[in-house]
């Protein structure tokens, strides 16, 4: 029989707090370091979501995600990154768009700084599609970057990327409310998620016209002509609170089995 571990035993518990790094101090990420090397990192987007979107709902989702996989584990969850790779969406204003090289940079830094420290094995909540393959490129540099600089006497720094929104459960579950209507940008899932978070969202919501079909993403003005009002296929006035709820539980609940198994692996 395998050995419980302290976080094995937190595992589902979601009366405990989120374990936040930025109302840590510096001794007791010494003490955390102590007996847990991993740590969350989440990641979303500043851009546009439809006509009835928030803006914040890539980092508002990917937070409250990550947030809730802390509970579940005892990990510690680091500041969200709220600036993602947004390029095509910057045809529509309030979007705020990360160049894939400073995406890149911003993140191999990010994780360096915490190699530095003894941190080992990094878990990315991403609530963006658009970042995942410069997400993805980042964790190759930092590869790099720390065999060169030969900073970890285990060898074994890891990064692994979670997408909320690809876990199985949650695409299942929104197949099942919402068929074809899912869409692939300004998704009624994620947009239920952020009414159940954020409840003054409710009130901006109405119904839609037909949205533009999913299909091909190049500059942001081909976007906004393909995509008139910044959708890909999908009805977000399908969306509500309650099956919001359900997507974060679903989540979270996967994502704290991979973070889980992930700190286990060698
Ligand atoms: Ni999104």
């Amino acid at each position: 029989m395998k050995k419980k571990s302290k976080l094995n035993k937190q595992f589902l518990d979601q009366t405990n707090p989120t374990i936040r790094l930025d109302l840590f101090t510096w001794p007791e990420v010494e003490e955390y370091l102590q007996h847990c090397k991993g740590i969350i990192l989440p990641i979303g987007s500043t851009e546009q979501h439809g006509p009835t979107g928030a803006i914040g709902t890539d980092a508002l989702t990917a937070q409250a995600v990550a947030h809730e996989v802390s509970k579940r584990t005892g990990v510690l969850v680091a500041p969200t990154q709220s600036y993602g790779m947004a390029e095509h969406h910057l045809g529509f204003a309030g979007t705020m768009s990360l160049r894939p090289t400073t995406l890149l940079a911003l993140v191999h830094d990010l994780l360096i700084s915490l190699a530095i420290h003894g941190f080992e094995k990094i878990f990315i909540v991403n609530g963006h599609g658009g970042n995942i393959a410069t997400m993805k490129s980042a964790f190759s540099q930092a590869y790099r970057t720390i065999s060169k600089m030969e900073l970890l006497e285990s060898k074994s720094f890891q990064c692994k990327l979670a997408n909320w929104f690809m876990v199985p459960e949650v695409f299942k579950e929104a197949q099942s409310i919402y068929g074809d209507k899912e869409g692939q940008h300004a998704t009624p899932s994620e947009i239920a998620l952020t009414l159940y978070l954020e409840p003054m969202l409710l009130s901006k919501q109405f119904e839609l016209p037909p949205p533009s079909p999913a299909g091909p993403i190049y500059d942001y003005k081909d976007f906004r002509e393909r995509y008139f009002d910044g959708r890909m296929g999908s009805d977000p006035f399908l969306a509500n609170a309650r099956d919001g709820e359900k997507f974060l539980d679903k989540a979270a609940d996967a994502l704290s089995k991979n973070l889980l198994d992930f700190l286990k692996e060698a």
